[in-house]
């Protein structure tokens, strides 16, 4: 697993916590709002749109919840263990509360969606639960609260995609930044929760994403990674000036590609089912797309894969991983992996195992399986892996992901990489950090001429078990 540190670009929704501090707004109402983050980048993504709404409103963002007016936490679902976090979360802001009983709390995100109202009977210092496509009732559903009611809305959209509103940003580097370009999944996953949290897949319109990055850029980011639950099924039809235009996934990110070749591009979650060779063709086209994808198998054995409606098989996915050595030899890819899936097998759980041999991932996020409910599996298949057999499971893959992690790292010790700079490494003040194009990050000593921001070559000369290490040699 990577190391996760907050700013970190993943694609793990097990990031947590993190209050998110924006500038000052334009006209101070005088409140404070926290706001704290769980979940995948999506959730981290929608908390800048909750805070620019509120900004725009006069909000203040604090990031210490002890002296805030309003603090909310945007929540996910994604597994048990995800919701018990949260849980415990809100019994100590309701410690803040019992001293300052005008403190507004709030829930946002998957849960509120989940769970609705029952929330506000649930957790009885909960004052507000807005589902993640009613962000823009949050200043009327304050005002609600504010004169003495509890407020929810949990209505999902089939068109609400935010798109003219400029997310803040702070609490970044800068440097890389994340934008939404679609919202909702329309695949129903048996296992997964999210078809019922974020409801309906729907494209953002290409201009607003393409006129974000280009702002983006203008205000010196060098980096954007594009975000959709499943972004090969991204679409877009409508008008360009006179003229009737589609736009596919491919088309979206030529149209980012172009805005300068000193602005990377990533995107994440590709989808084994849906991703082209037109996709492939476009990233081995420009080299600011950047060599990497993340392609999660969930399982590498096909019944288990049918129960899990994933609707493709092991041989699917390992003929659309050889089109990506193919099209873009030096592509690195990761994966997300469920251990204990409803009546999965030894044998069965040896195919994952051995698709990982075969690909042998960069990276890997990998889970016990979790029941949700409402969902497919929930209702149809009975969780009957027992938890100390998921875990011995999870534990397998897990070291078989360190094998590939490290294998793939070793490629690139003796070699000369590209790395845009982020900032100062966490561990040593000397040093910076920054990743490569295959998302791998790279330490190396500090020199006075170099800046955040800037594009450096680094020779490798050694790698940890999750980071290159080298020397500057050209910039
Ligand atoms: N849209 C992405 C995944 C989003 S959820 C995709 O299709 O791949 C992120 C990951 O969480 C999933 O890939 C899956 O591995 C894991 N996950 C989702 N539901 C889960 C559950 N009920 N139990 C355990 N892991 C789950
Ligand atoms: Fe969940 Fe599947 Fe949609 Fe991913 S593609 S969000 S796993 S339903
Ligand atoms: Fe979690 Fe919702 Fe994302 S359930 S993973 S925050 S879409």
């Amino acid at each position: 697993m990577i190391d996760l540190q907050p700013g970190d670009k993943t694609h793990d929704e097990t990031r947590q916590g993190e209050a998110l501090i924006v500038d000052a707004p334009k006209a101070a109402n005088g409140k404070k709002l926290y706001i704290e983050s769980y979940g995948c980048q999506m959730n981290f993504a929608d908390s800048e749109i909750v805070a620019s709404i509120l900004s725009d409103k006069g909000f203040e963002t604090t990031g210490d919840y002890s002296e805030a007016d309003v603090v909310f936490i945007n929540t996910c679902s994604i597994r048990e263990n995800a919701e018990q976090r949260v849980r415990n979360r809100l019994s100590q802001f309701g410690a803040v509360k019992r001293r300052n009983p005008n403190l507004i709390v709030g829930v946002l995100g998957c849960m509120a969606e989940r769970l609705k109202s029952k929330f506000l009977d649930e957790e009885k210092l909960v004052d507000v639960v807005v589902g993640p496509d009613a962000y823009r009732e949050l200043p009327q559903l304050l005002g609600e609260v504010e004169s003495g009611q509890k407020a929810i809305n949990v209505l999902l959209s089939r068109e609400e995609t935010y798109a003219d509103i400029s997310p803040v940003r702070l609490n970044g580097n800068g440097i890389t930044a994340f934008i939404s370009i679609m919202r909702g999944c329309d695949n129903m996953c048996s296992f997964c929760v999210v078809p019922f949290t974020r409801g309906r897949e729907r494209s953002r319109d290409p201009f607003s994403i393409v006129a974000e990055a280009q702002d983006l850029f203008n205000r010196g980011y060098k980096e954007v990674t594009l975000l959709g639950q499943n972004v090969d099924s991204y679409k877009w039809r409508g008008m360009d000036g006179e003229e009737e235009i589609a736009v596919n996934f491919a088309g979206l990110l030529e149209r980012v590609a172009l805005i300068s070749p000193e602005l990377r591009i990533r995107f994440s979650t590709s989808h084994p089912k849906d991703i082209t060779d037109e996709v492939l063709y476009t990233i081995a086209k420009y080299d600011n797309i950047c060599n990497y994808i993340h392609l999660p198998v969930q399982s590498g054995n096909t019944r288990i894969l049918e129960l899990m409606n994933r609707t493709y098989t092991r041989e699917w996915y390992m003929e659309r991983v050889d089109a990506i050595r193919r099209i873009i030899p030096d592509c690195a890819i990761s994966t997300d992996i469920i251990a204990g899936f409803c009546t999965e097998t030894e044998e069965e759980h040896q195919d994952t195992l051995s698709m990982m041999d075969y690909v042998k991932y960069d990276y890997g996020f990998m889970f016990c399986y979790s029941e949700r409910p409402g969902t497919l599996a929930a209702r149809k298949l009975e969780d009957d892996i027992p938890e100390e057999v998921k875990k011995r499971r999870l534990s397998e893959i897990l070291a078989k992901q360190q094998q590939g992690s490290h294998y793939r790292l070793q490629q690139f010790v003796g070699k000369t990489v590209k790395v845009l700079v982020e900032g100062v490494s966490k561990k040593s003040d000397l040093d910076y950090c920054g990743r490569n194009d295959q998302n791998a990050m790279v330490v190396f000593p500090k020199t006075a001429d170099v800046k955040a921001g800037q594009y450096v070559d680094v020779y490798v000369d050694k790698c940890t078990s999750a980071t290159l290490l080298g020397t500057i040699v050209n910039h």
